[in-house]
């Protein structure tokens, strides 16, 4: 039966309740029409839905941020840190002869990502629902590690934490690819355009800390606390620093 605290929370009104079942209160709250109502995730999840939402961008990020994982990659465990609509993960089994870790911590997403798999894929998809600011992975156990779109979408705490754990759980000489928006757009037509900007920061309540997120300092900071040494290696930028993909490296240490 549902705890009188539970009944009364819900009974204060807004439907994002219903989806709480132990996710964290920010996914819930502010995506949940996105990422965990049915009909949400039937709508997101087709390539030209969410090549929209990403201004037309979607190939060239995902094909990037592909090529910098699958290029000389590391030898060892890759994980996914968390699912993304479209062909990203369907593109990169095919192009690896080996398992893929993905976790989110949303079982309606594991399983919109594993139905777009065909078997012989399915097979090398290793899903598991946890959060990404507590994995429940061991220490390096990874070489590579991609985060697409995530960070944005959490706050400022939730993404310290998330990318502490996902530093955590990558092995030195591991490689780590993070796709992302750009440093805050502020020459950019999107932002200068008050209505874009309005929406975008109504959609998306913490893209606004975000941009103003040094990303390369804040990774060095939690490497450096776990006795880690991580460094920059590439920067990609599209449709004018819009987005960017960065990839860094943990160094082997002596
Ligand atoms: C990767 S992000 C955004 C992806 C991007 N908009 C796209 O689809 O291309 C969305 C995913 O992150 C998941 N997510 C958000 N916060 C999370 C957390 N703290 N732990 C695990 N998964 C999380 C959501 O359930 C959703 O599946």
């Amino acid at each position: 039966m549902p705890s009188k605290q539970y009944k009364n929370s819900e009974s204060r009104g807004g439907i994002w309740r219903r989806f709480l079942d132990g996710k964290p209160e920010y996914l819930v709250r502010h995506y949940w029409w996105a990422y965990l109502w049915p009909w949400g995730v039937w709508f997101f999840d087709h390539q030209p839905i969410i090549n929209a939402i990403l201004f037309g961008q979607y190939r060239k990020l995902s094909q990037r941020a592909l090529r910098d994982c699958i290029k000389n990659r590391p030898p060892g465990r890759f994980l996914q840190l968390t699912c993304a609509y479209g062909s990203l993960t369907p593109t990169l089994l095919e192009a690896m002869d080996d398992e893929l870790y993905l976790m989110d911590v949303a079982d309606i997403q594991l399983t919109a990502t594993r139905n777009k798999l065909v078997d012989t894929e399915k097979e090398r998809l290793l899903c598991a629902r946890m959060n990404a600011e507590f994995l429940a992975y061991g220490d390096d156990l990874f070489a590579t590690v991609l985060i697409f779109f995530l960070l944005h979408e959490l706050p400022p705490d939730a993404r310290e934490r998330s990318l502490s754990e996902a530093i955590r759980v990558l092995r030195p000489g591991g490689r780590f690819v993070i796709t992302e928006y750009g440093a805050c757009p502020k020459k950019h037509l999107l932002w200068r355009l008050w209505p874009t900007r309005t929406v975008l920061q109504r959609l998306e309540p913490f893209l606004d800390s975000f941009w103003h997120v040094d990303l390369a300092a804040m990774l060095d900071e939690h490497a450096r606390r776990q006795g880690k040494v991580i460094r920059q290696v590439d920067e990609f930028h599209c449709f004018s620093g819009f987005y960017r993909v960065c990839t860094f490296e943990l160094l082997e240490q002596s």
